[in-house]
């Protein structure tokens, strides 16, 4: 199994950025105990940031030649993008979006998610933990969809 983890615009930032809200942990940091959990479950991932849209929209295109699903922080193009929802729809890989912070119980230009609809699922609200929460629960999915 290959999973596709995305980080969108801001988040190469994590450590220094805003840390009582999005906490101390660098984003080098969260790959690194993102690759020992998939380790752990024989499962290959590759992890990209960029501040750029196109570049993550171009990541999710290339995903639909190698990999079985995308773990995705979108950052602010949550709350913006149609294009990276249209992206995700295009391939038809199962995503999981995920947020460090707790997006509902924050201002409210963030309670909307542009990709919520056509993901798995969204997990927010456990800093770091999301995302290795996220991918267990992708690898689930998909191992589930294939049984
Ligand atoms: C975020 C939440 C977004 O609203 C924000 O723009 C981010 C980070 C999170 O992980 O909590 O950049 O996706």
């Amino acid at each position: 199994m290959k999973i596709l983890v995305l980080h969108g615009p801001n988040l190469n930032m994590l450590g220094v950025r805003e840390p009582g809200v999005y906490g101390r942990d660098t984003l080098s940091s969260i790959d690194t105990r993102l690759r020992a959990l998939a380790d752990t479950e024989g499962v290959e991932i590759r992890c990209v940031q960029s501040n750029h849209e196109g570049v993550l929209i171009d990541e999710i295109h290339a995903a639909r030649e190698w990999a079985n699903g995308i773990l995705i922080n979108p950052g602010a193009y949550t709350h913006t993008s149609i294009a990276l929802r249209d992206a995700i729809t295009a391939v038809g890989l199962p995503a999981v979006e995920v947020h460090l912070s707790n997006i509902h119980a924050r201002e409210s230009f963030r309670h909307h998610s542009y990709l919520a609809p056509v993901a798995v699922g969204q997990i927010c609200g456990f800093g770091s933990a999301s995302y290795m929460l996220g991918l267990r629960a992708l690898i689930d999915h998909i191992h589930a969809r294939e049984s």
